[in-house]
């Protein structure tokens, strides 16, 4: 049970002052019943609410999927860069979501977007052993060799044994090669750092899958949806 007004103020439909003045015209309905009470507890998941005429589909969580743009910070918040919740519509943003994890600001890609701090803490944990795919493009060829050293475990410069990774090669050529990377952990760079200790550099780097969720061509970069209700099905299940 929790307030009327606090739950339409999360729900976005305007700050708990707004919401009192719309609430005293008589806009609300419960159950079909209008309630001009702003302090009346309900319990939202076993009610109906009707804001003038037209039903509110409550929930408490959000489950983003974002093709995050080069250029934009995986934070909440930050001094000097546009960060991946500021791209959102207030309507996603009033239920005070957070990523998933981080992606560099010049990295590409999958990232799920949630107000869940249980799936959260699931999803990020390395005994979780989700699979991170990545696209990526490298300034140097690569070679069997590489794929062998990705599977028993990448030692990076500072000492740091990774866990075995799958590295197939799509491209290789004397410029530069293109491969897709799939990683278990999490650490800042880590992509990068894995190809930095074998002496050559990421130039690009997209993730393309997060666990069971694929990242689909025709969500431009910069755009997000909401997961569909079988794939929230599918991350919980990790
Ligand atoms: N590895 C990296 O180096 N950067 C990312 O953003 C993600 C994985």
């Amino acid at each position: 049970m929790d307030r009327l007004d606090k739950i339409l103020a999360n729900l976005g439909y305007g700050t708990r002052k707004e919401i009192k003045s719309i609430i005293k015209n008589g806009e609300i309905k419960i159950n079909g019943a209008v309630v001009k009470d702003n302090s009346v507890k309900i319990n939202p998941y076993e009610c109906s609410i009707e804001i003038s005429g037209e039903n509110v589909d409550y929930k408490k969580y959000i489950y983003i999927l974002m093709n995050k743009p080069c250029g934009v910070v995986s934070a909440t918040f930050d001094n000097f860069d546009e960060t991946v919740i500021d791209i959102l519509e207030p309507k996603y943003q009033s239920f005070k979501p957070f990523p998933v994890g981080r992606l560099d600001k010049d990295t590409r890609g999958l990232l799920i977007i949630t107000n869940d701090g249980k799936l959260n803490h699931r999803l990020i944990s390395p005994r979780s052993h989700v699979d991170k795919v990545y696209y990526a493009e490298i300034d140097r060829p690569l070679n069997e060799s590489d794929v062998d050293k990705f599977g028993k475990g990448i030692v990076l410069k500072d000492g740091y044994k990774c866990m075995s990774a799958a590295l197939h090669i799509m491209e290789s050529t004397q410029d530069g090669s293109r491969a897709e990377v799939t990683v278990q952990e999490g650490k800042f760079h880590q992509v990068k750092k894995m190809f930095n200790s074998l002496g050559k550099n990421v130039v690009y780097l997209r993730r393309i899958r997060f666990g069971p969720i694929k990242l689909e061509d025709s969500l431009e970069e910069g755009e997000y949806r909401e997961l569909s209700k079988e794939e929230i099905e599918s991350i919980k299940k990790i």
